[in-house]
């Protein structure tokens, strides 16, 4: 079997660039080892740059980023002792003239999925590859088996890892070797919960207590998403409701936090890495499957949207006008956003959390730190402008 383009992964990067290079009259297969179904239910982050709304929005009338999404024009920073808790609001438009909207990623994949669907993308659940083949060749393969048992092999002009952070075509690119990249590990992780309250603030209240980080989101006027600072060992199942509330109420002094029934939890680990390298021959990556960031401040999909756009002009490049120059060009381009989505958010995880190896004067400095960003307006502009997202660059 044959296509231009074979994409393995049909999460935001996988479905976005099928998408895009359709628009320009390249052909692709979208391949993924997840159901439908799976996809479409599994909770992820919530908040999207302006660039990335304007993205999803174009893709097609299913697109409910603007009807079920909300804007958010601000957050709150929450720290300082138990007894005298200081909340900041940082005022997103008043310092940037942007905004970010809060629309849960599982939403925006099921807009997408059914929007390439209409468009009569060849689209593959339930397919996992097993073999990545021939990427110094101009003729690349992928190799697995289908949802119903077949074996299958496709043959490529160009294959494209968005197969998330633990990628199959990842090694193809960068040689087999487990240190194919830059890597931090966090000595904590993020319990997560979604609940049926109404809530608990308008907006998002990013906090650091003396006893760690905590994050109150939301997810509509009737459901909650909550997040706190656990050991990245932490048995989701191992605690009540109460002590959920307990431990959140605890990180949000001040709060007066809503509660209701717990209907999911989930512990999320915490890495940064980046793949050193991102392109060989004819494939490439994008997305978590070349780089992944702590969850504090939301950098994600917003980030691996960015390789999208930039990979969508080399291969325009490639399978239009038969040059490689913007496909040389493709890792040094995304990496400029790559290392600033990577800075923001380990500067985020690292002011925020409390590590357990502080000491009294990491803690005290990790509060003028705080003090620092929302005393001054250049402080609150700085993390405003990252928060809300650098434009997404189209040359490369
Ligand atoms: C959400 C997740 C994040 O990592 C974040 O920084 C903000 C919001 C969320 O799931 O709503």
């Amino acid at each position: 079997e044959r296509t231009r383009v074979a994409i393995v992964g049909a999460g935001p990067a996988g479905l976005v660039l099928s998408h895009l290079l359709e628009q320009a009259g390249i052909e692709s297969i979208v391949l993924d080892q997840r159901t439908r179904e799976d996809i479409e239910g599994t909770i992820k982050a919530g908040i999207l740059e302006q660039g990335a709304v304007d993205l999803l929005a174009g893709i097609g009338a299913t697109s409910r980023v603007h009807t079920v999404g909300e804007r958010h024009d601000g957050i709150e920073l929450l720290f300082g002792s138990e007894e005298a808790p200081e909340r900041h609001r940082i005022d997103f438009p008043g310092l940037t003239g942007r905004s970010v909207w809060l629309y849960p990623q599982h939403e925006a994949l099921i807009d997408l999925i059914a929007a390439r669907l209409a468009a009569g993308q060849d689209l593959r659940f339930g397919a996992t590859v097993t073999a990545v083949e021939g990427v110094d060749s101009d003729r690349p393969r992928v190799s697995g088996t289908t949802a119903a048992g077949e074996p299958f092999e496709i043959e490529a002009e160009f294959l494209v890892g968005a197969d998330g952070s633990r990628s199959v075509v990842r090694p193809a690119v960068t040689g087999p070797s487990r240190e194919g990249g830059y890597f931090r590990e966090y000595p904590f992780a993020w319990f997560g919960i979604l609940c049926e309250a109404p809530k608990s603030s308008q907006e998002l209240i990013y906090s650091n207590s003396p006893n760690g980080f905590a994050l109150i989101s939301q997810r509509s006027e009737t459901v909650q998403r909550m997040y706190f600072q656990c050991d990245p060992e932490a048995d989701p199942n191992a605690m009540s409701e109460a002590e959920i509330w307990d431990a959140l109420q605890a990180r949000t002094p001040g709060v007066e936090l809503k509660e209701g029934p717990i209907f999911q939890r989930d512990v999320l680990r915490f890495r940064s890495f980046v793949s050193h390298e991102l392109r060989r021959g004819r494939a490439a990556l994008v997305g978590d499957a070349a780089h992944t960031v702590p969850p504090t401040g939301a950098k994600g999909m917003n980030l691996a949207l960015g390789d999208v756009i930039l990979l969508n002009q080399a291969l325009q490049e490639l399978l239009l006008r038969g040059s490689s120059r913007g496909l040389d060009a493709y890792a040094e381009a995304a990496s400029e956003r790559i290392w600033k989505s990577q800075h923001f958010s380990w500067w985020m995880t690292s002011m925020l959390h409390l590590s357990p190896e502080a000491s009294d004067f990491d803690r005290l400095r990790q509060r003028g730190e705080l003090s620092m960003v929302v005393g001054s307006e250049a402080g609150r502009r700085y993390l405003a402008e990252a928060y809300t997202g650098w434009p997404y660059r189209t040359e490369l």
